[in-house]
């Protein structure tokens, strides 16, 4: 049975200060509610990692990294790896996010070896993946997720896909409060999913999880995770505000 999960991408925001304030909220707002095997994660940046880790803990509150690099250690400045989360209790990464793809430059191959020095170091990871504004206007937007998901994972075997989660992010709905409709998400969303099922097998398909991002608020939470397909969200900017987060949480309970 796959799981519901609401997972809150914080990006480049909160200090150590404002860190621990937030996951002190979330944590006392979701502490009564009846998740019942639905998971909450937060991604705060790597240097607020270890704080939301000491603070999670004792929470149903499990803390993501937004992203590692593919390598174990070595001359790259500025990145940090697997094995260096794992050592801090980090057990899961977001890759392939569209801010990676298009501020630094990520291509479905370097998110290919990311992907492989995940699983390869146990760890479970959400992989992003959505198309531009220009790719749905012209229609290809089944073409650009199609290849996206076949360069960047489809080459791993049908084991390691207990430790994926999927989340779909059409990009044109990032940040910009232009959400793509219940409909539009749930369209996708099957696409992807039968995909996985001509990938590899039905019972894949049918146990991964598939999560929707791009603008969900506490307003259209509800309506988008009603959809069949759609497994729960990755939130950006409402993830910032406890009492959002929480409401999107409700929205899926
Ligand atoms: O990773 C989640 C993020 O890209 C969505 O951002 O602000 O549109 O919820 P936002």
């Amino acid at each position: 049975m796959r799981k519901q999960i609401v997972a809150g991408n914080w990006k480049m925001n909160n200090d150590d200060a404002e860190s621990k304030l937030l996951v002190k909220q979330i944590k006392k707002s979701i502490k009564r509610l009846p998740l019942r095997g639905t998971r909450v994660l937060v991604a705060p940046t790597f240097v607020n990692l270890k704080t939301v880790v000491k603070k999670s803990k004792k929470s149903k509150i499990e803390v993501v990294a937004q992203n590692m690099h593919q390598e174990t250690n070595g001359a790259f400045t500025g990145e940090v790896s697997a094995k260096m989360l794992k050592s801090i209790g980090v057990e899961t990464v977001l890759i392939g996010h569209s801010e990676r793809r298009t501020l630094f430059g990520e291509t479905n191959a370097v998110l290919a070896s990311k992907v492989d020095a995940a699983i390869a170091n146990k760890m479970e990871l959400i992989f992003c993946f959505g198309e531009q504004l220009e790719d749905r206007k012209s229609g290809k937007h089944f073409d650009v997720v199609k290849q996206q998901l076949q360069e960047g994972l489809f080459h791993l075997e049908s084991a390691s896909w207990n430790q994926i989660v999927l989340a779909y992010e059409p990009v044109w709905a990032i940040g910009t409060g232009e959400t793509a409709s219940p409909e539009q998400a749930q369209e996708m969303h099957a696409f992807v999913r039968n995909l996985l099922e001509e990938t590899y097998t039905t019972a894949l398909a049918q146990n991964t999880s598939i999560l929707y991002g791009g603008s969900v608020k506490p307003s259209n939470a509800k309506e988008i995770f009603s959809k069949e397909d759609v497994d729960g969200g990755l939130i950006g900017g409402a993830a910032l505000q406890a009492q959002d987060f929480t409401a999107i949480i409700k929205a899926i309970l």
